[in-house]
């Protein structure tokens, strides 16, 4: 099964970020970018071999029942407690009236700092430029990880409220500000479970890229996009023979550059099918069967693949839309707003298919 894209966090571990560059990056740590729109949660694991899984699904099983009616609970209640909701808002809202750019984003890496700080969580940064990586738990393995974008996108913001964006052209209509909210959220809602985690967690925030709104000059350009690395390849291939041999047909030359060397295709996201179980059990439990979907295969760009790639990832999306509130908007547009109701239930996500994913193997 295949959901796709877009972005951002969660918790333990992860990574940094930028597609193209790698800063300080062990074989832990993957290397991605970020672009993209909608609100969205990954989590990815470190776990090696798939011998383990079986017996991890079977012991996850017998455990399930006690989490059911105790963590799941605590975790939420404690994600809508009034305090929290009204943290969780304000922190979106910051975020919302200040956007900034990818690899620009000072002020919303130092609001995220701050609130770490206040809750005592550790962190490496920078990462990424503006990125950073936290963590909660012992810092050994197994790892869960989650993930969340931070930069705005160069767009007017036209909707017009009270937290409106101060900055002229930039907006964030990608939901990111909302995902770093949730991510802050669920890194308190972990700190506090701490003593409960068998493991480490890490969050991080990255900036991102525009690569798929602003072409760079070029004579004839276009993207082209797959859902599966083979069929991916082959369109590829055939691109390049389609183009050179018309040419010559009439009696012209042409040259296909996919810049691969400056800039990394960004791979199909494909989720795995064991941690899409897994959130899908989580979520699950905690919104309901009826509000859990999987979405049909999108044609968006996603650099969460990156991390695809390298450890067995799922992406996923947090609904926002509220026809009475006028959420309609998908992202990117300039009408884009969000539910803010959402955050409380978003946080409490990230947090408990992190901290279910540690205590169930
Ligand atoms: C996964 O396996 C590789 C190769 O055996 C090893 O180097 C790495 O440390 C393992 N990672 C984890 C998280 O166990
Ligand atoms: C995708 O396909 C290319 C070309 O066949 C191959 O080099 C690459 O390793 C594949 N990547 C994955 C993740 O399977
Ligand atoms: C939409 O927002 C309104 C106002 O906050 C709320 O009362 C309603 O329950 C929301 N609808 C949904 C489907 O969440």
């Amino acid at each position: 099964m295949t959901i796709w894209l877009l972005r951002y966090s969660i918790f333990l571990l992860i990574l940094a970020i930028c597609n193209g560059g790698s800063s300080d990056l062990n074989s832990r740590y993957i290397d991605g970018g970020a672009s993209s729109s909608y609100l969205t949660v990954e989590a990815s694991d470190q776990r090696n071999g798939s011998a383990s899984s079986t017996s991890a699904s079977l012991l996850s099983r017998s455990r399930h029942e006690i989490w059911k009616k105790d963590e799941l609970n605590e975790i939420l209640s404690f994600a809508r407690r009034r305090e929290n909701v009204e943290w969780l808002k304000s922190l979106r809202r910051k975020i919302h009236e200040n956007p900034e750019l990818a690899y620009e984003e000072i002020k919303t890496s130092r609001l995220i700092r701050e609130e770490l700080d206040r809750m005592g969580v550790d962190y490496r940064f920078p990462m990424a430029e503006t990125g950073l990586r936290a963590w909660i738990g012992t810092g050994d393995p197994p790892f869960v990880a989650i993930r969340a974008d931070m930069d705005a996108l160069p767009i007017q913001e036209a909707v017009e409220w009270e937290h409106k964006s101060k900055v002229p052209g930039k907006m964030h209509a990608c939901g990111h500000d909302a995902h770093v909210a949730m991510l802050i959220g669920a890194a308190k809602i972990l700190k506090s479970r701490e003593h409960l985690l068998k493991v480490v967690s890490v969050a991080s925030f990255n900036g991102g890229d525009n690569l798929d709104l602003i072409p760079k000059s070029v004579v004839l350009g276009g993207t082209f996009r797959a859902f599966s690395n083979a069929s991916f390849y082959q369109v590829r291939q055939r691109i390049e023979e389609v183009i050179v041999e018309q040419a010559s047909v009439y009696r012209c030359t042409a040259t296909v550059d996919f810049f691969e060397n400056e800039h990394r295709f960004y791979p199909p996201t494909v989720n795995d099918e064991r941690m899409l179980e897994h959130v899908q059990k989580v979520a699950t439990e905690l919104v309901g069967p009826e509000n859990f979907r999987v979405v049909p295969p999108m044609m968006g760009a996603e650099d969460f693949s990156f991390y695809s790639e390298v450890v067995p990832a799922a992406f996923f999306y947090i609904g926002v839309r509220n026809e009475t509130l006028g959420s309609i908007h998908t992202g990117h547009s300039p009408y884009f707003m969000i539910d803010e109701d959402v955050l409380p239930t978003g946080a409490a996500v990230h947090a408990a298919i992190a901290e279910r994913y540690l205590n169930s193997g």
